[in-house]
């Protein structure tokens, strides 16, 4: 087993070999999909919408992300582990930034953090390489952005936002960023972006020319029901799953069959 580190994906994408990233949120899912052989594991302030029941991301917080990515860090071995930095954790000052990404790395076991937003995040992208702390960034539609777009539909589809997407992916390259996250960008931008770039970019409703894809883990295996997006594959009908499994425990209960003989305990032996 060899450790995926910063510089693996570098030398991936220079292989022009692809990087599978998803979301995890806890011990669990993060070994399952580390044993599957995923490379990177993103602890994503999504955690705030499939694990909280929020509308959004903007209520993630410091505290609770921190649980997510220590409990995550338990599950995994191989996979880089990347800690999503919630709103307001990073947008004020970069030394707030860097306390905060700080804990991710010494309290968490994040190996990496990751922050929205374009070329006025790169000062603080800056900050944080500099103290040794590995970024990934996220341009496109950045969700804590959400009430400024005032929607989750596609970004960049106008010349003028493209180009500001194509100079901000080139700030935060030059700051130091080691990675790219670019969400909901029209598939020919997101090729451009990536062609354009010695980092590799990880895409999401980003198109195939991104050097890799993301997901939310629970979006993939159909447990999140709440939204349905164009880009998300389903690999699997899980939350099916779950409601027929909890329906038959419910049957068994009732009509007595559970617990059976077997699945009791006599006095003795
Ligand atoms: O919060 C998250 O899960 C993310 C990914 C979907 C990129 O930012």
């Amino acid at each position: 087993m060899k450790k995926v580190t910063i510089t693996t994906l570098r030398e991936m994408k220079r292989k022009g070999e692809k990087i599978a990233v998803l979301t995890a949120y806890d011990a669990l899912f993060a070994s399952l999909e580390d044993q599957a052989g995923i490379d990177v594991i993103l602890v994503g302030d999504s955690a705030a919408m499939v694990v909280a029941g929020h509308p959004t991301t903007l209520s993630a917080t410091m505290e609770q992300m921190l649980f997510h990515v220590q409990a995550a860090s338990r599950g995994v071995q191989r996979a880089l582990l990347v800690a999503d930095m919630p709103f307001l954790s990073f947008q004020v000052t970069p030394e707030e930034a860097l306390r905060n990404a700080g804990r991710f790395l010494a309290e968490a076991g994040a190996e990496a953090v990751k922050v929205e937003g374009g070329q006025h995040m790169a000062p603080t992208v800056r900050r944080l390489v500099e103290a040794g702390i590995p970024v990934m960034g996220h341009l496109g539609l950045t969700p804590q952005s959400i009430h400024q777009f005032g929607g989750w539909g596609v970004r960049g589809r106008d010349r003028r936002e493209a180009e500001k997407l194509i100079a901000g992916a080139q700030a935060l390259q030059e700051a130091g960023a080691f990675s790219l996250v670019l969400e909901k960008i029209p598939a020919p931008l997101a090729a451009e972006i990536s062609a354009s770039l010695e980092i590799p970019t990880i895409g999401i409703g980003s198109g195939p020319d991104c050097d890799g894809q993301v997901l939310v883990n629970y979006d993939m295996l159909g447990l999140y029901e709440q939204m349905t997006l164009k880009f998300v594959r389903k690999y699997r009908n899980l939350s099916l799953e779950v409601r027929s499994a909890v329906e038959e425990y419910i049957r068994d209960i009732k009509n007595g069959s559970f617990p059976s003989a077997d699945e009791s305990y006599d006095l003795e032996g």
